[in-house]
């Protein structure tokens, strides 16, 4: 079976984690984000996979390789400008088979694709689109369904006087070659404004599904997709390395402190005593964390040196930073790569801190 992956999205709601690394590849818990994609659609009997890119095209590429680790062949098609979502489809026309999967690269899920596929089949579909309930649409594609699964009205990000339902457009649908015939060449064209209207009472229809969905395009969603993998509400691969124990420890890893589940700490890290980890904590490789600092539902990535007496919590600290004694980041903050904060800082309330950016001791209070 093959699938598209749209990853054309500049992903500018998770900066600065994606001011120096696109989307796709930002490392969740323990890889990169799309890789949970590419092992859910293994799963289900994707070996075949095209990787629709824009931004960054290259760092996608160099750090997936050629799919093999996963088992898929893997090729990438890059626009020469951003199509949409239909024209960037339009754009790989001459590498699609018959019929095909096509995935928003945004979503964590874990929807049964294989049954999805089934209804597909049954229906003979144009295309399916696999559906979730959310608790608010209007950032969303509304489905209505009819009783046989047919879409009866499809409209993308409604205003909120005319929501009809809360099930949405999952961002993963089975489509059939033919609809490519709907869809103009060589302009932009939106697959959910000027493609699914079209195919309403003309083969499109849904997969109502229960399964976990999560759109981990902000800060916030990134933390509780985060959590979700890390307790096994969304069936991945980590469990297996989590076990019963909801601890993953890489090798050589000092915890001279206490590491509380569930949590996952990555070769080389070093907890001091007197510290605390967890629980829902991720600490990447080499990660230092200094004595009696505590370390609770965050994300603290490669390479990264807390020192001692610090809070760190409901926060991401990207890459190769350096924490000072003393300081507090908690409330949602995100600190990108590279970023050193002097000792006695607070930051919180959603701060968000650029790559590289350098604090002096106590410089921030908020
Ligand atoms: N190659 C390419 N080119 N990819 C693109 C382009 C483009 O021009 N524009 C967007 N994408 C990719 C994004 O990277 C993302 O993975 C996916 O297409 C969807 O785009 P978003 O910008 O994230 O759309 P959205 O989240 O507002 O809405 C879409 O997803 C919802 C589910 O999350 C729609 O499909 C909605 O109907 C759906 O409910
Ligand atoms: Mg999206």
């Amino acid at each position: 079976m093959q699938a598209v992956i749209l990853v054309g999205g500049e992903g500018t709601r998770l900066r600065p984690l994606t001011s120096t690394v696109p989307k796709p590849v930002v490392p969740l818990v323990d890889r990169p984000f799309i890789s949970f994609m590419l092992e859910w659609l293994r799963s289900h009997g994707v070996d075949d996979v095209i990787m629709s890119c824009g931004f960054l095209a290259t760092s996608v590429r160099n750090v997936l390789g050629d799919g093999s680790a996963y088992g898929i062949r893997l090729r990438f098609v890059e626009e020469p400008e951003p199509r949409g979502t239909a024209g960037a489809l339009k754009y790989a026309e001459s590498l699609l088979d018959e019929r095909f999967l096509m995935l928003n690269g945004d979503v964590l899920t874990d929807i049964d694709l294989t049954a999805q596929i089934a209804q597909h089949e049954r229906t003979a579909a144009a295309a399916t689109l696999a559906l979730v309930p959310v608790e608010d649409p209007t950032a969303y594609g509304v489905v209505c369904l009819r009783e046989d699964h047919s879409v009866s009205e499809f409209i993308e990000k409604p205003g909120s006087d005319h929501i009809p339902t809360n099930m949405i457009s999952a961002g993963a649908y089975v489509l059939e070659r033919e609809i490519l015939g709907l869809i103009p060449a060589e302009r932009n064209v939106s697959i959910e404004r000027e493609v699914w209207p079209q195919l309403v009472g003309n083969g499109l229809y849904g997969y109502p599904s229960d399964s976990y969905w999560l759109d981990i395009g902000t800060p916030e969603r990134y933390l509780k997709g985060t959590f979700d993998i890390l307790e096994g509400n969304v069936k991945t691969a980590v469990q297996e390395r989590l076990g019963t124990s909801y601890m993953a420890l890489g090798d050589t890893v000092e915890l001279m402190g206490r590491a509380i589940p569930p949590a996952v700490l990555e070769r080389g890290v070093h907890v001091a005593h007197g510290a605390h980890v967890g629980s829902l904590v991720v600490l990447g490789q080499n990660v230092r964390v200094g004595a009696h600092t505590i370390v609770e539902r965050a994300v603290i990535l490669d390479g990264t040196e807390i020192g001692e007496d610090c809070v760190i919590r409901d926060c991401i600290v990207a890459g190769g930073c350096c924490i000072g004694a003393g300081t507090h980041i908690t409330g949602g903050a995100v600190l990108g790569e590279g970023v050193t904060v002097g000792a006695g800082n607070v930051i919180s309330a959603g701060a968000r801190i650029s790559p590289g950016v350098e604090l002096p001791d106590g410089a921030l209070r908020f």
